[in-house]
């Protein structure tokens, strides 16, 4: 018998819970869209005015989303903007999209995070979900994340039992902005709790707005699944980009060689060289994984040679152009 526990799934399968999403950015956004659109009750939470107040308008700071989103957003009274912080304690569930860029010499920068979590603390009551979305390295949830939570409740002398009275989890974010093919509705959603009953309450919350929610472990797979993906891509970026510096001084074509390759129907899937590495994610997440394997006394040699690899392509790209423009008498 757990009546927090019963009390916010009994929300949830109604679709009274009411949501909040931190960070309203190329994450945040969309998915406090699929959520609302899923029928729950949404508070969008930014520390950006400028963001709130182009919501309030219905208008769309993310030109790929479009104003239309933003205009039925601001148009409905299941959905609010907010930067005051004060109003998390509304809230049933508190779902975390901040930024985890780098900081100087490749070290993880979870001030934002930790930030965040503070600001939860202090709002926290019984009966609250929170789970982090934002990309970090396995046991950023469990340590970092619920630790920050732990500190802001601690200010505000709250004390809540973690598990029994609120929960934590994970889920990470595929989000691919511009894409067309895939939605953040109709990307697959990880979750990952610090305990079981966390994982199933979270993803109860994401099958209200996500076609597919895959339950996993715990937060540290859910973690450490997200960092996988995106070092899959990044090495197998630099691998091509490798491939596009050998063969072109064979005098073969990499593009030409991709594409026969990738009729081989299993075992080959086809990634492309080019001058750089786009998006928030790929040229950033794998030096998370690498800080935090350094600590415990790894070295991620793949990570470490594929931004080295990536990193080296627009010079090469530019030796390239002036090489040939030079040929051809334009320099
Ligand atoms: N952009 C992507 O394609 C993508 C894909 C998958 C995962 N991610 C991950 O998702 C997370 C968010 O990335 P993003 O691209 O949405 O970032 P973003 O910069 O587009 O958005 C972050 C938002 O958070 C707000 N913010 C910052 N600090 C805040 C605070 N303390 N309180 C409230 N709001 C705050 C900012 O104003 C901004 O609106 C990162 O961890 C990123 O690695 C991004």
């Amino acid at each position: 018998m757990n009546d927090a526990r019963d009390h916010l799934e009994a929300l949830i399968a109604s679709r009274e819970v009411r949501i909040a999403v931190i960070g309203l950015g190329y994450v945040g956004l969309p998915l406090a869209h699929a959520l609302y659109a899923g029928g729950a009750r949404v508070l969008g939470v930014d520390n950006d005015p400028a963001k709130i107040e182009s919501l309030n308008a219905g208008r769309n700071y993310l030109k790929h989303l479009g104003d239309a989103m933003a205009a039925e957003l601001a148009a409905s009274d299941r959905f609010d903007v907010t930067t005051d912080f004060e109003r998390l304690a509304e809230v049933d569930v508190v779902l975390v999209c901040v930024p985890t860029p780098l900081r100087a010499g490749r070290v993880p920068d979870l001030s934002y995070v930790e930030r965040t979590g503070v600001e939860i603390g202090r709002r926290l009551h019984a009966g609250q979900l929170v789970v982090l979305e934002s990309t970090t390295y396995p046991g950023t949830t469990r340590r970092e994340f619920a630790g920050a939570i732990e500190a802001g409740a601690s200010d505000r002398r709250i004390s809540l039992r973690l598990g029994q009275e609120y929960w934590i989890a994970f889920s990470p974010e595929r989000e691919d902005p511009g894409r067309k093919s895939h939605t953040t509705a109709s990307i697959p959603k990880l979750v990952g709790g610090l305990d079981t009953e966390a994982t199933r309450l979270a993803a109860g919350v994401y099958r209200l707005g996500i076609k597919e929610v895959i339950e996993v472990e715990s937060a540290e797979v859910a973690e450490a699944a997200k960092i996988l993906e995106n070092v899959y891509r990044a090495v197998n970026i630099a691998m091509v980009n490798e491939m596009k510096t050998i063969l072109t001084d064979m005098g073969i074509n990499i593009f030409d060689v991709i594409r026969a390759a990738a009729t081989k129907p299993f075992g080959f899937e086809a990634f492309w060289p080019g001058p750089g590495l786009g998006g928030h994610c790929i040229p950033i997440d794998p030096y998370y994984l690498s800080w935090r394997a350094k600590q415990i006394g790894h070295e991620a040699r793949f990570i470490e040679l594929a931004g080295e690899i990536n990193h080296a392509m627009p010079g090469y790209v530019v030796e390239r152009t002036i090489a040939a423009l030079s040929k051809r008498g334009r320099l």
